[in-house]
């Protein structure tokens, strides 16, 4: 038995063989059921017991060496393939932008970004829900039962009925509030919950203030301890923070959610003149987002135990927000996608969004 001849024979084989088809073709014929090596070791057998002790143990050595150079082979291979379409397959990101045809963020987009820096600068995650909705997360489950009045002043887009829907609660509906993700978030997690959420919300209104798709944010905090003092230095510290003036003054009135109890709205501080309106110390006040405690039932309704979770919850229109901070005077601008006024109020797509820094 010659090995050392067999082994020059394949470890050549193997430096010669290009590509990971040839290597594994190589492996087949050395160490395979049917492979060179496997063969010889089939002959141990007719050996007397002194020749296949030396025997088996060089064909063992051999069989290693050779499965180790093929695994060395094969990352080598790897790797040149990897450099060859790294080489290939390059994209030149460095190509300068046209400003001819620069396109530019959408306020809301931009008052989105804003917000979710301050959020999650205190350490809110990013919940989603649904447009499409049902009675149950749009009304019911959030202690709005049936023919409450406060039903509605949402001015709720039903969609026509559908004959398999079994009841009241399977109703569609366009979402008119994010409070909806509230009741999604809680009955799938489980707490301490920490979320805010964007997205549209649909009422059957427009004027000069209400158009019938606008956009909430809604945040919400469920643990065993948070309280109303929290909401308030939440909220406090995010519409400072938000319109970047540190002594901005903000005031919380009593108000009614059927979702919340107590509920509040938050005023912060704004000058009136000539029809203008400048945020800020001032003698005025200014209505910007409702919030309150979650109310136990709703606690109750997402299969949460009231005695032992509580927390808040906040919603606000993000197109308000975005007015007065960027001296936008009409809401229904929002919506028209006329670019000259995107180019006006829209913000440079390579600019970070701009925020105070503490
Ligand atoms: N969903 C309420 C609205 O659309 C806002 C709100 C959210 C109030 C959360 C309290 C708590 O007007």
């Amino acid at each position: 038995m010659d090995t050392a001849a067999l082994k020059k024979e394949l470890v050549d084989l193997v430096a010669s063989a290009n590509d990971m088809t040839t290597l594994e073709n190589v492996r087949v014929e050395a160490l395979g059921k049917k492979g060179r090596i496997t063969d010889l070791m089939k002959t141990l057998g007719g050996m007397s017991p002194e020749e296949r002790k030396t025997a088996g143990a060089e064909l063992n050595v051999l069989k290693d060496e050779i499965a180790a150079l093929i695994e060395k082979q094969a990352s080598q291979l790897k790797a040149q393939e990897m450099d060859a379409r790294l080489a290939a397959e390059t994209l030149d990101v460095t190509l300068t932008t046209r400003p001819e045809r620069k396109g530019s963020i959408h306020p809301i987009s931009q008052a989105i970004d804003e917000m979710v820096s301050i959020f999650a600068d205190m350490g809110f995650s990013i919940a989603e829900g649904p447009d499409l909705e049902d009675d149950f997360h749009n009304f019911t489950a959030l202690n709005f039962p049936l023919g409450h009045p406060a039903r509605e002043m949402h001015d709720t887009f039903y969609l026509p009925n559908d004959e398999r829907q079994e009841g009241e609660a399977q109703k569609k509906l366009l979402r008119t509030h994010t409070s909806t993700v509230q009741i999604r978030h809680m009955l799938k997690n489980k707490p301490p919950i920490k979320i805010i959420c964007f997205g549209r919300v649909y009422r059957s209104d427009y004027d000069m203030t209400h158009t019938p798709v606008f956009h909430q944010m809604e945040g919400l905090v469920i643990d065993k301890s948070t309280h109303m003092g929290h909401l308030k230095g939440c909220l406090m510290d995010f519409v400072r923070s938000y319109f970047e003036i540190d002594d901005l003054p903000a005031r919380f009135r009593p108000s009614f959610f059927p979702f919340t109890e107590p509920s509040a709205e938050m005023d912060i501080g704004c000058t009136r003149k000539e029809g203008g309106l400048q945020v800020g110390k001032g003698d005025s006040w200014l209505e910007v987002l409702g919030c309150g405690m979650v109310h136990p039932n709703v606690i109750r309704n997402c299969g949460l135990d009231p005695e032992e979770y509580q927390g808040f919850a906040f919603g606000m229109g993000i197109e308000r927000l975005a007015m007065l901070k960027y001296g936008i005077p009409d809401l229904r601008t929002f919506f028209e996608a006329d670019t000259r006024w995107l180019s006006h109020y829209g913000f440079d797509p390579l600019d970070r969004p701009n925020r105070a820094t503490k």
